[in-house]
């Protein structure tokens, strides 16, 4: 990696996460979601991988370091972007799944992507602040 390349924001106070240890903060036009775990700090797009939809609303779960996309249940690793669980949906929704699959060729197509990694950025603490790094060599 050559460090070069990172292009770094800064975003919020250190202090700031005392007591909002989740805060979605804004890259341009992306949606960041920087987590505080003990002292280190991480930062993932808020988007989804599968649909795009908002991560931040499914919460996050630290003994596992996991965010959780509610709309599909699928969770992500916050330290690596990877797809622990993909599409776990359970019950009455995996029914309504099955069925939408059947008579939709799109829904089928959604549901049975192959899973991806949610894209992760770096980060650092200076000044005492955050700051979330975008690689632009990718
Ligand atoms: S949008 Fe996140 S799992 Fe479907």
């Amino acid at each position: 990696m050559n460090n070069n390349n990172i292009e770094w924001t800064k975003l919020a106070e250190v202090n700031s996460f005392q007591d909002n240890p989740q805060q979605l903060l804004k890259i341009k036009r992306d949606d960041i979601l920087v987590i505080k775990d003990e002292e280190k700090f991480y930062a993932i797009n808020n988007r989804c991988p599968h649909l795009g939809l908002a991560l931040n609303v499914g919460g996050c779960d630290m003994k596992n370091k996991t965010v959780h996309c509610k709309f599909h249940s699928s969770d992500f690793s916050f330290e690596t972007g990877e797809a622990k669980e993909w599409l776990n949906v359970k019950g009455f929704e995996k029914f309504m799944m099955w069925l939408f699959t059947k008579f939709d060729p799109d829904a089928k197509k959604m549901m049975t992507m192959e899973p991806k990694p949610v894209e992760t950025f770096h980060t650092k603490v200076e000044d005492d602040h955050v700051w979330v790094g975008i690689d632009n060599s990718a």
